[in-house]
């Protein structure tokens, strides 16, 4: 399949890309590069990259019509991705997040072109018990709001013809060579790793649906495959689980590390699991499990695989900040000078 990725070279898409080509599907990324494109830069020569801001889709019609040519399928995953990089500019999370999505799955009707969009588990916010598909939404940040709003104009959108897939992803973890240190079940990987110590707010009895990254790349490459779907939106994820359990793989994986519950300041109140029944139903089953993913991350970060792994580089909300501290320069001369740092340090 033409396959158009967008938000291609952030932490999802640079797992996803790599196994895209290794099913022999033609790729066209758009990202805008807010963190670089030195991660990439072997699958670069075997894409169709173009490094663009996808507000553009809905400024200039002639780029709209020239970035789904030959388009079989999209998959949409550029977004301000969480809720404190979301807070940060409220109107660039509205043009990003919802504008841009709306127009590229207006021009995607009117070709035709098969939709997959990736929305959040994070909709749930708060919920008791199991959470399916069907149950209400509760969403209780900026960002979860504008995964909900792009799932209703999707939605409102479909048809008998044209019916967008939403993918409704858990909390990711595991190694990207863009990697993220903002996640939680990553952030213990690196404080584990460097510390010896972890945090937990609380008593940490929130519950999180987790999913590797690699699975969730695969969960693309399976919806986006499958010719018949029975639902237009699927939970998707590996387990649910608590907090406080999640500390506990950590402490047996080295069992030294001390768990430090601190005083409740989490003002992230999301607290939910969910029914991963449709997925099973369609076919689709996660393999990877969170200990394989955090004895990877910790082994990434003491291998030196990942470069200054303390760098805010790795944390969405603090480094979009620096970019627009930085603003007044070319943010993409300050992402090329990361990315000359990152070669020198791979040398
Ligand atoms: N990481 C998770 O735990 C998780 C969970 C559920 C859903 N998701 C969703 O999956 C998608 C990918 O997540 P991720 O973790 O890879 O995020 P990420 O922040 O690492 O990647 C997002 C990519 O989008 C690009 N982008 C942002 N604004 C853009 C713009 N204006 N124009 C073009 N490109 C732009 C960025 O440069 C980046 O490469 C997002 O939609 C996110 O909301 C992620």
């Amino acid at each position: 399949m033409n396959i158009l990725v967008t938000g291609g070279a952030g932490y999802l898409g640079s797992v996803l890309l790599p196994k895209l080509l290794r099913r022999n599907h033609k790729i066209r990324v758009l990202d805008i590069g807010y963190f670089g494109l030195g991660h990439i830069k072997f699958l670069l020569p075997q894409l169709d990259f173009i490094r663009e801001d996808i507000r553009r889709i809905y400024k200039d019609s002639r780029f709209r019509k020239d970035i789904v040519q030959d388009c079989d399928c999209i998959i949409h995953l550029a977004a301000i991705s969480n809720d404190p990089s979301c807070e940060l500019s409220p109107k660039l999370t509205q043009e990003v997040n919802i504008k841009a999505t709306e127009a590229l799955a207006e021009i995607a009707k009117r070709k035709n072109i098969k939709f997959l969009f990736s929305s959040s588990c994070s909709v749930y916010g708060k919920v008791d018990g199991l959470a399916k598909e069907s149950s209400p939404l509760n969403p209780l940040t900026l960002y979860a709001v504008s995964k909900v709003k792009c799932e209703e104009l999707l939605n409102s959108l479909s048809n008998d013809n044209w019916r967008p897939v939403i993918l409704r992803n858990g909390t990711l973890f595991g190694y990207s060579s863009r990697m993220r240190f903002d996640l939680v079940a990553n952030i213990f990987s690196l404080y584990s790793t460097l510390y010896n110590e972890i945090k937990v707010f609380g008593k940490g009895e929130e519950w999180r649906p987790f999913l590797h990254v690699s699975d969730c790349a695969k969960a693309f490459i399976y919806f986006a495959e499958k010719k018949e779907l029975k639902y237009n939106c699927y939970n998707i994820a590996y387990k649910n689980m608590q907090i406080k359990e999640l500390a506990d793989i950590f402490k047996e994986l080295k069992p030294s590390i001390n768990i430090i519950h601190t005083k409740d300041i989490n003002i992230d109140k999301r607290d939910y699991r969910v029914s991963i029944e449709r997925m099973n139903e369609e076919g689709f089953l996660p393999q990877i499990d969170i200990k394989t993913g955090a004895e990877e991350m910790m082994e990434a970060i003491i291998s030196g695989l990942i470069p200054d792994p303390e760098s805010i580089y790795y944390r969405n909300a603090k480094w979009l900040k620096e970019l627009t501290h930085l603003g007044k320069k070319d943010y993409k001369e300050i992402l090329d000078l990361m990315e000359n740092i990152k070669r020198i340090h791979s040398i």
